[in-house]
């Protein structure tokens, strides 16, 4: 297993539409565990395939081990958002955004459908840190990052501060 560099903004890939995973082999094995290893070390949340470079339809997650339990590694090929109600709205961070965090708007309690690592239909449902953990994974396979949906004002004033350091360095 190996932790692997996590692409930040603004690497276009980011920015694209993941692929379906149509094949589960030993390759793709391999990148589940490195993502979660990834995951793990720095620390996170949760992690989309696009984020290590590889824009393929997977992320992992686990968000109980961040208040304070064992681990409790999920991991969903191909999610889609089969259902979402509800309001909720949390400061968000990303791995791939680097030395920002904003509040975001989202459904309170979603429901996703998948695979699971051996290709076996699963659906999960969560709601509060759960429910915005997916959304936000689900979006980095659209190429949506949480600043897209934070108003114009802030990303204008963030993208530019990212813009500036990136010439002073
Ligand atoms: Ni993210």
């Amino acid at each position: 297993m190996a932790v692997l560099p996590i692409l930040k903004l603004p690497d276009p890939l980011l920015r694209q539409q993941a692929k379906e995973v149509t094949r589960i082999n030993g390759e793709l094995q391999t990148l589940i565990d490195d993502m979660a290893e990834t995951m793990y070390a720095a620390p996170g949340l949760g992690l989309a395939a696009n984020q290590v470079g590889v824009v393929r339809r997977v992320i992992v997650f686990d968000v109980s081990h961040r208040e304070g339990g064992p681990r409790d590694l999920k991991v969903l090929l191909n999610p889609c958002i089969t259902a979402g109600e509800g309001e909720i709205i949390r400061e968000e961070s990303c791995l791939s955004v680097a030395d920002f965090s904003a509040e975001v708007r989202r459904h309170a309690r979603v429901t996703v459908t998948g695979l699971d690592r051996e290709g076996k239909p699963l659906e999960i449902t969560g709601e509060g840190l759960l429910a915005v953990v997916l959304q936000h994974e689900v979006d980095h396979l659209n190429g949506v990052l949480f600043i897209d949906r934070i108003s114009r004002l802030k990303r204008g004033l963030y993208l530019r501060r990212l813009k500036k350091q990136a010439t002073a360095g």
